[in-house]
C-alpha cells in the first residue's frame, strides 16, 4: 500500500520528529469542554500519527481526517450558534489544514506517499496546532464563555485550584 521508504522498526521513529510532537497537558485547556476534548484528541491521533509504520500509516492517516472533520466542525458549530465575528479566517485556516491532509490521504490510497511524507505531514500538524489553538481557537472559548455565561472561561487544572483565566 505505502510506497517506497522501508519501515524500520528495530531504529523506532525518527527521533527528530519524535522528539518535537505534542504531548498533552492540563496547560492546553481552554476552557470550553467540547473544545479542549477534540484537542486532547487532536493531540493522540497525531501522536499515533507521528509513531506510525509502514503497517499502520493509512489508518492512522485516516484517523486524522475523520478527527479533523468532527473537530472543526464541532468549533463552525459554535462559532454559528454564538455568532463567532471572527469565524471567516478561523474557517479558511481550519480548510487549509484539512486540504493538506487529504490531499496526503488520497495520494496515500493510491500508494504514492512514503512513511517519510506521513511523519512531514504528523510535524506540520504538531507545529501548527500550538499557535492555532493559543490565539484562534482561545479566542473562540472565550467568546462562547462570554455568549454563554457571561463571563471569562474559568479552566480547572487538575493540579491546580481553580484558575480564572482572564
Ligand atoms: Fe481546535
Ligand atoms: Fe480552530
Amino acid at each position: 500500500m505505502m510506497s517506497s521508504q522501508p519501515d524500520r522498526p528495530q531504529d523506532g521513529p525518527p527521533r527528530l520528529l519524535r522528539a518535537e510532537t505534542l504531548e498533552w497537558s492540563d496547560a492546553m485547556l481552554l476552557g470550553h469542554a467540547p473544545i479542549d476534548v477534540a484537542h486532547e484528541e487532536f493531540v493522540e491521533v497525531v501522536t499515533a500519527l507521528a509513531d506510525c509504520t509502514q503497517h499502520s500509516a493509512l489508518g492512522c492517516l485516516r484517523d486524522v481526517e475523520a478527527h479533523l472533520l468532527s473537530h472543526f466542525a464541532i468549533e463552525q458549530e459554535w462559532m454559528e450558534k454564538t455568532e463567532f465575528p471572527a469565524a471567516d479566517c478561523h474557517l479558511d485556516e481550519h480548510q487549509r489544514v484539512m486540504d493538506a491532509v487529504q490531499k496526503v490521504n488520497a495520494l496515500a490510497a493510491v500508494g504514492e506517499v512514503g512513511l517519510h511524507d506521513v511523519k512531514r505531514l504528523a510535524q506540520a500538524l504538531a507545529d501548527w496546532f500550538p499557535g492555532h489553538a493559543d490565539y484562534m481557537d482561545s479566542a473562540l472559548s472565550a467568546w462562547i464563555n462570554k455568549k454563554m455565561h457571561g463571563g471569562a472561561p474559568v479552566v480547572l487544572r487538575r493540579d491546580l485550584q481553580a484558575t480564572a483565566v482572564a
